[in-house]
């Protein structure tokens, strides 16, 4: 059964490959979106690193000249998405793209290749090395507001996820364009809609664009004077562990340089992470920036200090309390939002589900820090919900159950690259 597995994730990688990038999965998501390229290419890693190292050059193609690398590179025009480049008119790079960033996990993504494989994955690496850097250096000044200590997002889509619950907070302060122009929604299409978000959260979505269409996507701008700004515990502990694991990566090359600038970006990112604790929850929670309220529930992201190497002992003990909490209401950890929080619901996308690449980072993070019994568990419920369902976008925490998108190709890498018990981690 898992060998069959396997094949079947290496045949869902290949289906979805539109010639050297891969898209989420067919129809829903038709273009390349940037963290799922960066888990991709660990899965493509396992049969096919020339094809792994290519995904992640086609990725860089759509930095723009800023340093941003958008969440979405558009490269050609599809009528089953929205919203396309017509939409986002945003061109601060070579190709068309969305306006905004997603989680950083790139330079975690090379260095694992680079620990995996030998000169040639090291010259690799050397090529991106200063595009990536160049990336780490724009979240910490564009996404960076004067005075914040932590980096900020200015839209929830950069988050990657979505609808969580965590971002009603910013979504209250914010009114919905008056002149917000009509638009279809897609994704209903392919989707069922009661696994997606609603349509005042779209609306939002879309206001944003607007904004950044209006200033000509001035990054800077977007940020400071945008109309949503919260701080996310998952971009600021990825981006964390992006740096550390950026700065190996400098040690190895011989950049000197490179590593007095991220020395500056890890001492700022372990500063900034008590920003983050939520002291009513004893949790790292997401956070408005204007306003200060906290986000109040744990999201998969909150799970995330093991993984950034940070924290104090208590408040990671605390996060592993409310990991085991969250186990005894669910039958598969680790859901994207808090069983005991309002908003719940474990089949709507980031309201609940078990997300494949969420998982993946959370149990390495545990396994680093000592935590096996839980890292076993993070693991071995994906590996489960995969072979219970198929391999789904997400999959609802109670049941197991298969969401929204269809061979999904992160789902297909992160069984490859890690959850199949035929992979020896
Ligand atoms: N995940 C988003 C969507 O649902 C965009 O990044 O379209």
């Amino acid at each position: 059964m898992p060998l069959d597995l396997d094949q079947q994730a290496r045949d869902i990688l290949k289906e979805n490959d539109r010639g050297g990038y891969t898209v989420p999965t067919a129809r829903l998501y038709p273009y390349q979106w940037n963290w799922d390229s960066a888990f991709v290419a660990l899965g493509f890693a396992t049969f096919d690193r020339a094809r792994a190292w290519q995904e992640l050059d086609l990725l860089l193609e759509g930095q723009w000249r800023d340093g941003m690398i958008p969440h979405i590179i558009f490269r050609r025009d599809d009528p089953d998405y929205f919203p396309g480049p017509s939409v986002w008119q945003a061109e601060g790079g070579n190709l068309p793209s969305g306006g905004i960033s997603q989680p950083p996990v790139l330079a975690s993504v090379i260095l694992e290749l680079v620990q995996t494989g030998d000169a040639a994955d090291l010259e690799r690496a050397e090529v991106m090395f200063d595009a990536v850097l160049k990336w780490h250096r724009w979240f910490h000044t564009a996404r960076t507001p004067k005075g914040c200590p932590v980096v900020c997002t200015v839209h929830p889509w950069e988050t990657g996820r979505d609808n969580c619950p965590d971002w009603e907070l910013g979504f209250d302060r914010m009114e919905v364009d008056p002149d917000l122009e009509p638009y279809t929604r897609m994704d209903t299409v392919h989707a069922d809609v009661s696994e997606r978000p609603s349509k005042l959260q779209y609306d939002k979505y879309v206001t944003i664009i607007q904004f950044g269409r209006k200033v000509g996507w001035d990054q800077t701008r977007l940020t400071n004077e945008g109309p949503f700004l919260m701080a996310d515990p998952g971009i600021h502990f990825i981006l964390l562990r992006a740096d550390r694991d950026l700065r190996v990566l400098a040690q190895r090359l011989g950049r000197d340089d490179a590593i007095r600038e991220l020395d500056d970006f890890i001492a700022k990112g372990v500063k900034g992470t008590d920003y983050l604790w939520n002291a009513d929850l004893n949790a790292f929670c997401a956070r408005d920036v204007r306003s200060g309220v906290f986000s109040q529930g744990f999201s998969s992201a909150s799970a995330l200090p093991f993984y950034a190497g940070v924290g104090t002992p208590e408040q990671l003990e605390h996060t592993a309390q409310h990991l085991v909490r969250i186990g005894g209401k669910v039958d598969f950890l680790v859901p994207s939002w808090d069983p005991d929080a309002d908003g719940f619901e474990p089949q709507r996308y980031w309201c609940g589900p078990v997300w494949p690449q969420m998982n993946n980072i959370i149990s390495k993070g545990l396994a680093e820090q000592g935590q096996d019994a839980l890292a076993q568990r993070v693991r071995s419920d994906l590996a489960r919900a995969i072979e219970t369902s198929g391999f789904f976008e997400c999959f609802n925490s109670r049941t197991g159950a298969g969401c929204i998108g269809t061979n999904f190709s992160w789902t297909a890498a992160m069984w490859l690259a890690w959850a199949s018990p035929n992979r020896k981690n």
